[in-house]
């Protein structure tokens, strides 16, 4: 388990004891913030998962591949810095006290 702070659509942050191997998207579910809709179930073709990494914490991140690159230029809420498809992101204990706030349209 690693701490990830997960802030909604309110404003209002969240820490969550997320589990390793697990996706972040199914983490930030797991946890019951309704603001991730994640629709497609993880299968990256939805964007109903979008979040924002903070600034400081992006390049602690893999880099992303095509298709979530693809899905996220498409999205009205996009940037190019900060957004990540949390369901591309498989959480390892690397990501301890990572911060990220869930996107507009998610
Ligand atoms: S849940 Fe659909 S793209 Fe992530």
């Amino acid at each position: 388990m690693v701490k990830i702070s997960v802030t909604d659509l309110a404003g209002q942050t969240s820490t969550i004891e997320a589990e390793i191997g697990l996706s972040l998207m199914e983490n930030i579910r797991n946890n019951d913030f309704d603001d991730l809709a994640a629709i497609c179930g993880g299968c990256c073709s939805c964007c109903t998962c979008h979040v924002f990494v903070d600034a400081d914490d992006v390049e602690q991140l893999p880099k992303m591949e095509d298709d979530e690159q693809f899905l996220l230029e498409d999205s009205e809420n996009y940037d190019p810095a900060l957004s990540r498809l949390s369901c591309q992101i498989e959480v390892d204990d690397s990501m301890s006290q990572l911060r990220v706030t869930i996107a507009p349209e998610a």
